[in-house]
């Protein structure tokens, strides 16, 4: 468990000029969590019980949200993991998981939470996002039905993935990417190809990704080359290792080499060398 000697966890503000849109520049955080992990067990817990953990997470980041907001910023990144860590079988992430649809259907969930069965994280998030207008960005699971005529479909009846959402400043659902390269994550399931996701808002145009996938082409490098963003959202769980994949170090230089804004939020875990956001 995650309890000694962590200093209190900081809201990090950078200001980013974006080079070709008006306004030219906007204000953003990045939040380096200390995620409250559960406790080590194979069994599954209850859906309630994950939910308790998962919304004691969200209470810390939802101070960060109204700190961030109150400095005017207008994007707020979160790690990847952050509302339940990363140590976890297929059946024992389950009870943590919900379906998230796909952006293209529309939804504030804060305001038709039931549209797509039990989604209570999802409805906090974007309440989050709606009450304090600002894009928040976080990290949970998504849950896929699959049946038998699938050869792929997993035993359990279900796809699960690691992915990103972001609710913009109304609380509306605009952005859901499913991490490819897993790294060590025999709770997840990889999506068929690289998912290309980006998003525009008034302030440029966005494309997100997670934590190992840095270290690939696609869907980073095609993201930026191909799909005209002016910023990453990276959410990650980066274990500093020397001397080449320490997470500050790694993430400033790929984003000078691809010439693009990078909004990395690691989480924050000294003893597993998890720290570093920019
Ligand atoms: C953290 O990094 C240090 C220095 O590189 C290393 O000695 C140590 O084994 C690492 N800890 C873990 C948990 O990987």
């Amino acid at each position: 468990m995650s309890t000694s000697s962590f200093p209190t966890s900081a809201v990090v503000f950078a200001l980013i000029t974006l080079p070709f849109c008006a306004p030219d520049t906007f204000k953003a955080a990045v939040y380096e969590h200390a995620v409250i992990l559960p406790s080590e067990t194979e069994i599954p817990v209850s859906q309630d019980d994950a939910l308790i953990l998962m919304n004691k997470n969200i209470d810390i980041l939802e101070t960060a949200i109204k700190q961030a907001a109150g400095q005017g910023a207008q994007i707020i990144v979160t790690p990847e993991d952050a509302l339940y860590g990363w140590k976890f079988t297929r059946e024992s992430i389950f009870p943590y998981l919900e379906d998230i649809p796909d952006p293209k259907v529309n939804w504030i969930p804060c305001q038709d939470p039931q549209r797509f069965g039990h989604s209570p994280v999802q409805k906090r998030l974007s309440c989050l996002a709606k009450s304090n207008s600002i894009y928040v960005v976080a990290n949970i699971g998504d849950k896929k039905k699959c049946n038998a005529r699938d050869s792929k479909c997993p035993s359990n009846g279900y796809y699960q993935y690691n992915t990103n959402v972001v609710y913009n400043s109304e609380g509306k659902l605009v952005a859901r990417y499913h991490k490819y390269h897993l790294y060590s994550e025999p709770q997840f399931d990889a999506p068929d190809k690289p998912e290309l996701v980006t998003f525009k808002t008034t302030f440029g145009t966005f494309g997100i990704f997670t934590c190992f996938d840095i270290l690939f082409h696609d869907p980073a490098v095609t993201l930026v080359e191909d799909h005209q963003v002016d910023t990453i959202l990276f959410p990650t769980a980066w274990m500093n290792v020397l001397p080449f994949l320490t997470a500050i170090e790694f993430h400033s230089a790929w984003a000078m080499g691809m010439r693009v804004n990078l909004l990395a939020a690691n989480t924050h875990k000294v003893g597993q060398n998890m720290t570093g956001n920019l």
